[in-house]
Parts: C-alpha cells; sequence; structure tokens
C-alpha cells in the first residue's frame, strides 16, 4: 500500500480539522496524487499576500505598479488554456439519461478507471492546497461547504477571493458535517530538479462531475471554471441536482436590487449567458431621465435560489467575489465595475503596460503606444492593426472581491437572502428577438427561458457568433437531464402558485439586435434601465403593454425616453417581430425539442403549438 504515513509524509492535518471523513479524504488523496507536501489554507490576509508572492517568485504573477493597481497582479495563462472547456466537461450520472442529450456523459465506473492513473501521481512536485470554502454566507441555512484540493496556488489566492475561505469554515463543519469533496490538478508533475513553468497544465483536459455522489474531478486545466471549483462545478452542476432533490434552484443568474425615488425597493434576478452581460447589468448605473433610481448589486454570475416559509422565492448569490469579462469594461459602460478594480485585483489574460497598470481593448482613452499582451509578446496599435492580434485575450478576466464595488447592495451577505420579485432571460441575438417581452404566465415564462437562442462567446473554448439553444443560459452548467430541469422549474412553480403568492413576473431581453451596418442598434449598458423600469412599471399595473405572438412587450410610448436620443423608428427596429423570420425560430425551437424529447414537458409542446397557431393566424 502507499499510505501517506507509508509514503512518510505528514499530513499536517491543523488541530482545528475534525471532520473524520474530511481527514480520511485527504490522506486518500494524498496518497493518490502523491503531493511532496500538503498545506492546510486558513484564508487570512497574511497566507494570501504571502502566496502571491511565492507565485511572484515563481513567474505565475507579475506584481502591478502599486501606485496605479494597488496590491494588484497580472497572471499570463498558457495559450491552449484560456477558457471553460465544454467538450471536456463530464456529468457522470449513473444513468446516461440522467445526464441527458445536453452533457457529455460517461458511465461513473468508467470515468473513475478513466481518472486513475490521470490523478495517480499527478501532483508529484508540487503542493497540494487544502482549501475550505463556504458558498454562501457562513452558517446560512441557504449555504453548503466545499473542500478544493488543487496542486495550484493560483487556484489557493484566486478562491480566496471567489468564496468565504478559510479556517472558519471547519466550525460550521464540525465533526461530522457534510461537504462537496473537490479535487483539482493541473496535471504537471514534476521529476526531481525539474523547473517549473509559470502556468502548467495539461493538454489532456477532464471536468468531472459524479451528481449521485456529489464529487468534482477536475484534471489539466489552471483556468476559471474549470479550476475554482466552487464556481460552475459546485454552485451550478452539483448545486443544480442538489435543488433537484431538495426543491430549490441553482442559477447562471445575477441579482440587483432596485430602488425607485419613492424607496421602494425590488430584486430582479437575471439570466444571460456567459459573457452576456450580467456582471455589466448587475452594477448598472442609472442614466439622465432616472434620477433618484438607485441599482445595487448582490450577485453578477450565480444564484442559489428557495421558496422561503411566505411562499416567495429567496435568493442568495453564493459567492464572495466577480471573475469578470475584462475586455469591453470601462468607465461610459461599466463605472462601478472600473472603480471596484482600482486595488487587490488579479487580472488574467490581460496586457501590461510599460507603466506597470494593465491594459484591454476597450478600455477608455487611446490605446498605450507598446504594451505586453497576454502572450508576453510587443504589442502596439500598429501591430494590432497590421496582424489583429490582441492585446488582452477577448476573455481576459479579472478577479476581485465583491466588498471592492461601490453599489453593493446591503443585504448581499444577508444569510437569508432577498425576494425576488422578476426573472429575466437574455440571449445574444444579432436579429429576430425583441429588446424586451413579458410573459404572460408561468409556462410562458419557462417556455421562453428553455427555447433561448444566443451567439457563442469567447467565455468558452470552439467556434464563437454562432446561435446555438442555451436554456436558461444554462447549457454547459445544468447538472442533469434538461427536461427534467424544465420540470422542476414548472413544478416549482405550480407548488408556489397553489400556495397563493404571486410569482415573479418572467421577462426576456435581447440587448444585441445589429443594423445592417453591423452595429448594435439599443445603445445598452447603463441604458437597459429603461427597459427595467418599464418591467417594474409592469409589476406595478402602470404599463399595458401589446400582447403578440409569445407575450407582451411595451409601446414606444411606455418607454422613458428623457436624456435619450431613440427615435421611433430605431425602436421599431429592436422591438419589430418579422414573421418570416419567426417561423424560422419556431423550426429552430421544433429542432431543440426533438433532441429533449426524453422527459421534455408536455406544457412546453402545448405553448409552442399556441405560438405556431398565432403566427399562422
Ligand atoms: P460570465 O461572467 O461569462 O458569465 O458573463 P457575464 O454575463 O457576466 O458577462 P459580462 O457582463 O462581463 O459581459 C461582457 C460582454 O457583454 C462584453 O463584451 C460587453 O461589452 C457586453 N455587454 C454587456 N452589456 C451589454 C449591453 O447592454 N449591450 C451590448 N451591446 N453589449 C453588452
Ligand atoms: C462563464 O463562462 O459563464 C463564467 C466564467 O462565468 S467561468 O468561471 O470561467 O466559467
Ligand atoms: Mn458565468
Amino acid at each position: 500500500m502507499n499510505s501517506p504515513v507509508m509514503q512518510g509524509l505528514n499530513l499536517n492535518t491543523p488541530s482545528y480539522v475534525r471532520n473524520a471523513r474530511l481527514i480520511a479524504w485527504v490522506a486518500d488523496m494524498v496518497a493518490l496524487c502523491k503531493p511532496d507536501s500538503v498545506y492546510w489554507c486558513d484564508g487570512s490576509q497574511e497566507e494570501y499576500d504571502r502566496l502571491c508572492q511565492q507565485l511572484v517568485d515563481a513567474g505565475t504573477f507579475k506584481r502591478l505598479n502599486p501606485a496605479k493597481r494597488a496590491n494588484s497582479y497580472l497572471a499570463c495563462s498558457d495559450p491552449s488554456d484560456v477558457a471553460r472547456v465544454e467538450d471536456r466537461t463530464f456529468i457522470c450520472s449513473q444513468k446516461k439519461e440522467d445526464a441527458g442529450p445536453t452533457n457529455n456523459w460517461m458511465d461513473p465506473v468508467e470515468m473513475r478507471a478513466t481518472l486513475q492513473p490521470l490523478f495517480d501521481g499527478c501532483m508529484r512536485g508540487r503542493t497540494m492546497y487544502v482549501v475550505p470554502f463556504s458558498m454562501g454566507p457562513l452558517g446560512s441555512p441557504i449555504a453548503h461547504i466545499g473542500i478544493e484540493l488543487s496542486d495550484s496556488p493560483y487556484v489557493a489566492v484566486n478562491m480566496k477571493i471567489m468564496t468565504r475561505m478559510g479556517k472558519a469554515v471547519y466550525d460550521v463543519l464540525g465533526v461530522d458535517g457534510a461537504f462537496v469533496p473537490c479535487v483539482h490538478t493541473v496535471g504537471a508533475p514534476l521529476q526531481p530538479g525539474q523547473a517549473d513553468v509559470s502556468w502548467p497544465c495539461n493538454p489532456t483536459k477532464y471536468i468531472v462531475h459524479y451528481p449521485e455522489t456529489r464529487e468534482i474531478w477536475s484534471y489539466g486545466s489552471g483556468y476559471g471554471g474549470n479550476a475554482l471549483l466552487g464556481k460552475k462545478c459546485f454552485a451550478l452542476r452539483i448545486a443544480s441536482t442538489m435543488g433537484r432533490d431538495q426543491g430549490w434552484l441553482a442559477e447562471h443568474m445575477l441579482i440587483l436590487g432596485v430602488t425607485s425615488p419613492q424607496g421602494k425597493k425590488y430584486h430582479v434576478a437575471a439570466a444571460f449567458p456567459s459573457a452576456c452581460g450580467k456582471t455589466n447589468f448587475a452594477m448598472l448605473i442609472p442614466p439622465k431621465g432616472f434620477e433618484g433610481w438607485k441599482v445595487t448589486t448582490i450577485g453578477d454570475d450565480i444564484a442559489w435560489i428557495k421558496p422561503h416559509a411566505d411562499g416567495r422565492l429567496y435568493a442568495i448569490n453564493p459567492e464572495a467575489g466577480y471573475f469578470g469579462v475584462a475586455p469591453g469594461t470601462n468607465y461610459k459602460t461599466n463605472p462601478n465595475c472600473m472603480d471596484s478594480l482600482k486595488r487587490d485585483v488579479i487580472f488574467t489574460n490581460v496586457a501590461l503596460t510599460d507603466d506597470g497598470d494593465v491594459w484591454w481593448e476597450g478600455m477608455d482613452g487611446e490605446p498605450p503606444a507598446h504594451a505586453i499582451d497576454w502572450q508576453g509578446k510587443d504589442w502596439t496599435p500598429e501591430i494590432g492593426k497590421a496582424t489583429g492580434a490582441k492585446a488582452a485575450h477577448p476573455n481576459a478576466r479579472f478577479t476581485v472581491a465583491a466588498t471592492n464595488n461601490p453599489a453593493l447592495d446591503p443585504a448581499w451577505d444577508d444569510p437569508n437572502g432577498v425576494a425576488i420579485d422578476a426573472f429575466i432571460f437574455g440571449g445574444r441575438r444579432s436579429t429576430t428577438v425583441p429588446l424586451v417581452t413579458e410573459a404572460r404566465d408561468w409556462v410562458e415564462g419557462v417556455y421562453m427561458a428553455a427555447t433561448m437562442g444566443s451567439e457563442t462567446t469567447a467565455a468558452a473554448t470552439g467556434q464563437q457568433g454562432v446561435v446555438r439553444r442555451d436554456p436558461f443560459a444554462m447549457l454547459p452548467f445544468a447538472g442533469y437531464n434538461m427536461s427534467d430541469y424544465f420540470q422542476h422549474w414548472l413544478d416549482l412553480g405550480r407548488k408556489l402558485q397553489a400556495s397563493g403568492v404571486k410569482l415573479p413576473r418572467i421577462y426576456t431581453t435581447n440587448w444585441f439586435r445589429k443594423g445592417e451596418d453591423g452595429k448594435f442598434v439599443w445603445p445598452g449598458y447603463g441604458e437597459n434601465m429603461r427597459v427595467l423600469k418599464w418591467m417594474i412599471d409592469r409589476i406595478e399595473g402602470q404599463a399595458a403593454g401589446h400582447d403578440h405572438v409569445f407575450g407582451i412587450s411595451p409601446s414606444y410610448e411606455e418607454l422613458n425616453w428623457t436624456g435619450l436620443d431613440f427615435s421611433r423608428e430605431q425602436f421599431e427596429r429592436v422591438m419589430g417581430i418579422d414573421k418570416a423570420a419567426w417561423q424560422q425560430e419556431l423550426a429552430l425551437h421544433a429542432e431543440l425539442f426533438d433532441k429533449l424529447a426524453y422527459h421534455l414537458p408536455a406544457e412546453l409542446t402545448r405553448n409552442k403549438a399556441k405560438i405556431e397557431q398565432r403566427l399562422a393566424a
């Protein structure tokens, strides 16, 4: 046997770690992965600073000019490891049907046999970091605990920002509390004396979930959602299966508060696919014409939503930080975000300026005359123009604590969460889908969300800009069969409705319609407040809207245009419903429903038939 003790390795388990299952699991994983040492993270600032310095010394981090960005770092990844790898992400349920046709599936026995030799000795020459974290406020009835074992100190410091990470987690865990075990390796063991590279990773990648045993195994990538396992792997894929079993929802949604000049506050949860505007919308600053209105951020990426004793749905943000898209972020599109990024940030794959600051495409002002691009090469605007080379990778990201956000909602850390008044589902569509539509009832809303299409972005590896169906913005994140997931939403709606409370309204939006010039017609960003306000007017019974084939949309007069020059004709271009385009769109819905035929709720098929009848009329 090669137990850690037989290998002569001390696990160094701190005395405050008393959870028997955890201690046994760490011993097992040490025996398998064979790290040189084990380090238990305590989550302190001193530890964060020390690990960051270690990353600087190893060449993974560059410390930015403290006069420009205090206490901030830049990491540049291997060019082969820049985004989530959807084709290498697996849901290994016992039965294939439980993963469903939208997930990659492998039999768990077969997957364990595949991973065993890959993990055997995968951490040789490295330290295993034991990272304890809580998704949600520590001890909240909605929160859950995870422990990530990783051989990446980059992961450890990012987890410190993205989650409630540290030794207080062990107090909540106690001797027999439950946790989700998450094992992560970059898959790059070192031979004795072998020099390390600045971004170790492996061309072979596996991002694996076992929903029945609630385990996560990640191999070969150090980047984002592939490696920060609290985020997509736990808070969406594993949590969505927990929610199915326990009657709650884990969603790819921002959560915001919006307060009227009269002081009335509403809460909205919005699902937009990856890199389609959640962070922007969650930090929105109301434009001219909306004096006295205020938008505050509860979360920018993930929502855990549970029915409360009062019959309403309450949401928490399970995360504690933002791992947001850098390119396109500037003082015009997202001032609150820019202000969040002044200090204490980890940047990944942006460009380094000659004065030790960062730059990315779409940042304010002129591009720098010279910079080092994300791949370490010289970059100038001329090179950019001549070769098309980007200074920052299109999926370059920042990691920053929520507490840096000047628009942070006072209730962001409330263990009870906030009561949701409306859900929004919004894809990225150059054509066809109007700016905003309200569903006439819960089923129509679930249908809208289920059939949402969106053009793919750099957030995942693969082709960009092609329309694909992204139901609920959860295509890469649902941990179980998509049709069962639709059914879960329908069941929850029916249950809440039976208890007599008002359900949240459901809307679909599209900020991304383009004109013949290829430019966005809708100004977007802060101007999206105009659409948000119409939703609130609907909730308050102050906007009639007009019915059309698949829902209710505003007339030109129903939006407040103060401070924006947007003509009736332009409005028609973002709102227009083209009959031929919608006939084609419905054919794509049919294609999706064919694919999802197993367990597809009949209510959705019936809703589709109704739309088809209205279109034909
Ligand atoms: P993930 O973190 O990947 O889940 O994505 P996210 O939804 O938080 O994405 P984010 O808010 O960072 O969106 C980034 C991209 O969306 C950038 O390209 C932005 O310029 C663009 N974007 C955001 N809001 C708008 C908008 O209102 N209009 C337009 N045209 N683009 C927008
Ligand atoms: C997304 O792709 O939706 C993200 C980034 O939020 S990642 O954490 O890398 O998945
Ligand atoms: Mn996301």
